[in-house]
């Protein structure tokens, strides 16, 4: 079984790629911000908790979103692929997403990650919040923040799956579907 990550910034495409992936691939897609979200529309407690801070650009605890990740292991360990979109985003949730997934005796098999210049992820994000309607996506001091935060808790995971020998650095500018092709050539080689 395939368990990928796609990785990188906000606004590199992980969304946009995972969706392609998947299409392809036919793994199933895992957004732990598309969830959040879905908590958030349906007003659940959870939801409540996460737009805090969701709205502030920062992460929700790791507590919450390996918990969300728990409620589905029982799919994760059993289809033929997983892609990870915006999961793990720290330390700690890529070593409780590697404990679970020995438990059922799978493993990640790559980490992707989309590289992107800073000034092409705050124009992208800028767009693509006149379109969303994403809060976090609404103005340039949010989403410096999302991208400080990132470098601080989120790029040390670079590190620990280098470690491992799955770190994949993927060219992440060009059209979507030269992005594409060069993920989907990747993974054919994994
Ligand atoms: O992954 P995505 O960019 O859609 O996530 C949107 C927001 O959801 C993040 O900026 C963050 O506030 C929150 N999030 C989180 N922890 C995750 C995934 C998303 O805190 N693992
Ligand atoms: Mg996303």
């Amino acid at each position: 079984m395939m368990h990928l990550i796609l990785f990188g910034p906000p606004g590199a495409g992980k969304g946009t790629q995972a969706q392609l992936l998947v299409d392809h691939f036919k793994f199933l897609h895992l957004s732990t911000g598309d969830l959040l979200r879905g908590e958030i529309a349906a007003k659940t407690e959870l939801g409540l908790q996460a737009k805090k801070f969701i709205d502030a650009g920062e992460l929700v605890p790791d507590e919450t979103v390996i918990g969300m990740i728990k409620n589905l292991i029982d799919r994760i360990c059993t289809v033929p692929g997983v892609i990870y979109d915006g999961f793990p985003r720290t330390v700690a949730q890529a070593i409780a997403l590697d404990n679970m997934l020995t438990e059922c005796k799978e493993g990640i098999t790559a980490l992707l990650s989309l590289e992107v210049p800073h000034d092409e992820l705050v124009k992208r994000l800028l767009i693509r919040g006149e379109s969303s309607g994403r809060t976090d996506d609404a103005d340039v001091a949010t989403i410096e923040n999302r991208i400080t935060v990132y470098g601080e808790k989120t790029q040390p995971l670079i590190n620990h799956y280098t470690q491992l020998g799955k770190y994949h650095p993927i060219e992440g500018v060009g059209s979507i579907e030269e992005i594409s092709t060069r993920l989907i050539n990747k993974v054919k080689t994994l």
